[in-house]
């Protein structure tokens, strides 16, 4: 049984005092609750105080991207034991908005996924496919490609300690979210490309989110389908009722 796994990704968003503020919040709603995952990812400036504001929840600490190498002459970037340092636990890679933003392609996330693996910390790999490839009906080729580069040579270990986020582009933070059916086609396909790629073992275990206009109005429907174990949230994930009422809705 995968138990559900909700990450807030707060992106470029907040201050300190904010973000700590957000951080008490839910660490004092969420109280003793183990049933359901649950992790924030706040900007990298921020995880250490963060991580202090959670100290002692069940809340674990998510960072939003890192650099593949392990140490070096990478001016602004940040390694996976640089987050390991401040308390991370998980990181976020391949978000669409490093993909189509900071034009990040499958190899470089590659690459960061076996970094991350290599070091102990666990990958929240995003994949799909902007507005266009799904009116093109390229949705499941283009989830395949990101799926195969992403993710390629891990080991069915690395595998099942990996959560892949499927988050359509034309629904991240427009508001249009994807509906219960079409996003628990495309988890549904993705589940048999874990399958076919290694086994029904791995396919039953790992976990596979949804992102894209999460909101508690929405979370309980699509939390309520078989292949979706959880969400990715970025705008409701930066108020504490919001945040809980999507954490309610994956105990629906
Ligand atoms: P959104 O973002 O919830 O604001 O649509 C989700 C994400 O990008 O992870």
């Amino acid at each position: 049984m995968r138990r559900k796994f909700i990450a807030g990704n707060w992106k470029m968003n907040l201050s300190r005092a904010e973000s700590v503020a957000l951080a008490s919040g839910l660490a004092q709603q969420l109280g003793d609750a183990t049933d359901v995952d649950v992790a924030v990812c706040p900007p990298s400036v921020y995880l250490d105080a963060v991580h202090q504001a959670i100290s002692g929840s069940h809340i674990a600490l998510g960072a939003q991207n890192m650099y593949h190498e392990a140490a070096g002459a990478y001016t602004g970037e940040i390694s996976a034991s640089m987050l390991q340092d401040v308390g991370c636990a998980y990181v976020i890679l391949g978000h669409s908005e490093r993909r189509h933003v900071l034009g990040e392609t499958d190899a470089a996330i590659n690459l960061k996924v076996q970094a991350a693996l290599a070091a102990g910390l666990l990958p929240i790999v995003c994949v799909g496919e902007k507005l266009e490839e799904r009116e093109a009906g390229q949705t499941a080729s283009v989830v395949k490609t990101q799926f195969e580069g992403s993710l390629a040579g891990l080991t069915a270990e690395q595998m099942q300690q990996t959560v892949i986020a499927y988050e359509p582009v034309w629904a991240i933070g427009t508001g249009k979210v994807a509906s219960p059916a079409q996003a628990e086609a495309v988890h549904a396909d993705l589940r048999k490309l874990l399958e076919t790629s290694y086994n029904s073992e791995v396919a039953a275990a790992v976990r596979i989110q949804y992102g894209g206009s999460v909101k508690p109005s929405n979370a309980a429907e699509l939390l309520g389908q078989p292949n979706i174990d959880g969400a990715l949230v970025g705008g409701a994930s930066l108020k504490v009722e919001d945040f809980m009422g999507i954490i309610s809705g994956a105990r629906a």
